[in-house]
């Protein structure tokens, strides 16, 4: 018997859907928990209708978000947000008085110049990158000693990263520096996979399905549970990855979309693809009714999907 767990965020139709072929398959595979980072989701009652156990593991709510789309793009950069130009000033002044050959918006400028591989990243996003590696180059640069190092940091208000190492090393000089809690919620991401890997280890689960699970998962849980997570994504991969795709492909004019089944990595809606079913654009279709259909497709595929993986046929 295998065990999966679905994760969810919203209204759980593919849960559903996962659910009822489960049932059909009920001597080989169960859905052993309904994991939600959002309470009180319609899918939530969908799992516990099927009698499904539920967790409802919250996001922090702390400042940190991702808000570019192609988050793969940009690995290379850990973010840094500086949170208000305000903030430049404060530290250019410490930055002259280290020597330093330029002021922040002129590192930013030379920097931003020398992206060409980043695309779909909202502006402030690569800023916010290039600032990291603007100061830690700087640094190494002047041997700045500890103490001017601090002065500088504790001029930054908050952090974004989807990176753990270098994150990890930020957030250990943060906390030399600043005994500010919030700085703790640099670890947001990874205390959350964390404790996800967890619950999940402990329960014996086999497959983790994800199913409008509006959370990026780091690279060290996805390490984890390599070839083990699947996805279902509302378009062609890789053709609109992101959470807008319906809309995107819909407002490109594309005349056919559909749905993917894919095992998930690290990067957003990349990883091995597995299954996808093609859906006609209609002339009189909305962003809505197009979405409608696409999930009555991924009503048939997830499912089936399910199924060749547990009959060891993926
Ligand atoms: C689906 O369209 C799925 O492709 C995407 O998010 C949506 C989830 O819908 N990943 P639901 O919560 O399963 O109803």
């Amino acid at each position: 018997m295998k065990r999966i767990a679905v994760l969810i965020s919203g209204t759980g139709s593919n849960l559903k859907n996962l659910a009822d072929k489960c049932r059909e398959l009920s001597s080989k595979v169960k859905i052993d928990l309904v994991v939600s980072n959002v309470k009180d989701v319609k899918g939530l009652e969908i799992a516990k209708h099927y009698g499904i156990d539920t967790v409802v593991l919250e996001d922090a709510g702390s400042k940190i978000s991702i808000v570019g789309k192609n988050i793969a793009d940009y690995n290379e950069f850990v973010r840094l947000r500086v949170a208000a130009e305000k903030a430049f000033d404060g530290i250019n002044s410490y930055l002259s008085k280290l020597d330093f050959p330029y002021s922040v918006q002129q590192l930013l400028t030379d920097c931003l110049s020398n992206i060409n591989t980043v695309s779909n990243v909202l502006e402030e996003d690569i800023k916010v990158g290039v600032l990291q590696g603007v100061f830690f180059k700087a640094f190494a640069k002047h041997q700045v000693n500890k103490e001017e190092e601090s002065e500088v940091l504790s001029k930054i208000e908050s952090i974004l990263s989807n990176l753990t190492k270098e994150m990890g090393q930020i957030a250990i000089l943060f906390q030399s520096i600043k005994k500010n809690p919030s700085f703790l919620s640099f670890f947001e991401r990874e205390n959350y996979d964390l404790s996800l890997h967890k619950i999940l280890a402990e329960r014996g689960i086999d497959y983790i399905f994800l199913a409008g699970f509006m959370r990026v998962l780091s690279p060290s849980f996805v390490d984890k549970w390599e070839m083990k997570i699947l996805n279902i994504h509302p378009s062609l991969l890789p053709a609109f990855a992101g959470s807008k795709a319906v809309k995107e492909a819909f407002e490109y004019g594309v005349k056919i979309t559909g749905c993917t089944v894919h095992f998930v990595s690290a990067g957003v809606d990349s990883g091995k693809i597995i299954a996808q079913m093609p859906v006609e654009v209609l002339s009189e279709d909305t962003v809505e009714t197009l979405h409608g259909r696409i999930k009555q497709a991924e009503k048939e595929l997830y499912p089936s999907v399910l199924e060749r993986l547990i009959n060891g046929k993926i």
